[in-house]
């Protein structure tokens, strides 16, 4: 590809309206659903705001995963390492077949269902915790302070066994690394001090491994198969941290604002706990909040819904457009908590669909029954049009979210 290649558009398009995707990809989808697109990190790509044709790259076995190969589609620019060690090996969501079945088998146990209903217990008692402090404290309350960040942030520091005394530590280093607006030093600077924070934790849990902990049961799993992998498991808790707050945590806030917004859904939530669920499988697919994360490039010349993409070539599924697509859903802009559309594809598609999101269905779903139910007369504290809603983040959300009684 040259450098003069004509484009239809350079990503990140814009949101005119918080709630809704940008207006860009309903053109892009009827006019060139499939189209050449320039990215901020200087390279070209093919922009899919098709939902068939994203299933379909993400199911296929002519794409890599594999964020490191330079024709990896990136949002940001690309970082490079400032010190001499050897690159970072990325975990599941950057690993390709076999490597990445693998080391998916290994950790998939902790995800199930049934380890998520174990676990539904100490959810409810953090997030009960968490709304007596929000009632005990004064109003306005910014909510992602006190509930939306804390929950997820708490659940996955005990799940993995890392000190949740240190979360204005990896919070700050996980919004750097996140962050569209920052430069490529800072952004390689908050990984370097995370990945020397996680190398140093697991090297303490390697000298005393128990089974209380993810990465403490890794640990002894890989002992017992004579296959001990440090930096492997390094990999595997830098993912788990940043993917198992972050993302839960802009849901509960985009969530908790939209539901305010529709009172006549939060309504039928109220009346109705078996609505919830429906409910943040709606609000996952309006907002499809890591869009962009379901990025490959092409290890084979292909055809994905009739144009040919080449080996070598970068491609980024705009799930966000996949998931306002009118054929895979009627009337894709309206919020209806009853539409029963699980074939979203905001948790990806194939087999890097995401691995945690039977716990993120869960906490969302105790954190909305719980909050609108102890707090019934909750309401946004200032204007939605002046809520910070997350522009400048690979995730999208809010930075704030003022709310009182
Ligand atoms: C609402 C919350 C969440 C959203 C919207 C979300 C979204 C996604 C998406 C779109 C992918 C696919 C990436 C790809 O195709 O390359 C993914 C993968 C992943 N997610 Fe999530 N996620 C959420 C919550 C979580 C949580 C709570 C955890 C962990 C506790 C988690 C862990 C992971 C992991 C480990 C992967 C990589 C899986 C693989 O490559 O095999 N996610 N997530």
């Amino acid at each position: 590809m040259t450098d003069v290649e004509e484009t239809t558009a350079t990503l990140p398009l814009a949101r005119k309206c918080p709630f809704s995707p940008p207006p860009e990809y309903q053109r892009l989808r009827e006019e060139s659903p499939i189209s050449r697109v320039g990215l901020p990190s200087g390279q070209t790509a093919w922009a899919l705001t098709r939902l068939e044709d994203i299933r379909e790259m993400l199911s296929s076995p002519h794409f890599s995963s594999d964020r490191q190969n330079p024709a990896f589609p990136l949002m940001v620019a690309r970082q490079i390492r400032r010190d001499d060690k050897k690159p970072f090996r990325p975990s599941l969501i950057g690993m390709d077949p076999p490597e990445h079945g693998q080391a998916r088998r290994e950790v998939v146990g902790e995800f199930t269902v049934k380890r998520m209903k174990a676990l539904q217990p100490r959810i409810q008692q953090i997030v009960d915790e968490h709304i007596d402090a929000i009632l005990a404290g004064p109003k306005p309350v910014d909510l992602v302070k006190a509930l939306s960040l804390p929950v997820p942030s708490l659940v996955i520091c005990e799940q993995l066994g890392v000190p949740y005394s240190d979360h204005e530590f990896f919070q700050a280093c996980s919004s750097k690394l996140l962050s569209r607006e920052v430069s490529a030093e800072e952004r390689m600077e908050a990984f370097e001090k995370l990945e020397a924070y996680l190398d140093e934790l697991v090297t303490k849990k390697e000298a005393n491994a128990t089974e209380d902990d993810l990465l403490g049961r890794q640990i002894l799993k890989q002992r017992e198969s004579g296959k001990e992998d440090h930096d492997d498991l390094v990999g595997l808790a830098f993912l788990l941290l940043i993917a198992g707050h972050e993302t839960t945590a802009n849901m509960i806030s985009l969530g908790t604002v939209t539901l305010l917004e529709n009172p006549e859904e939060l309504a039928k939530i109220k009346a109705d706990p078996g609505k919830t669920l429906p409910a943040i499988e709606e609000l996952l697919r309006v907002f499809t909040i890591a869009e962009t994360a379901t990025s490959r490039f092409a290890t084979a010349d292909v055809e994905i819904g009739g144009t040919l993409i080449r080996a070598g070539e970068g491609v980024v599924g705009l799930s966000n457009a996949g998931n306002h697509d009118p054929d895979g859903f009627e009337n894709p802009d309206d919020f209806d908590i009853e539409r029963g559309a699980r074939h979203h594809v905001a948790f990806g598609f194939g087999a890097h669909q995401c691995l945690g999101q039977n716990l993120a269905r869960m906490e969302l779903q105790i954190v909305f029954d719980t909050l609108f139910s102890r707090i019934p007369g909750i309401k946004v504290a200032v204007p939605v049009d002046e809520l910070p809603f997350k522009h400048d983040s690979s995730i999208y959300g809010l930075h704030e979210l003022p709310v009182t009684w």
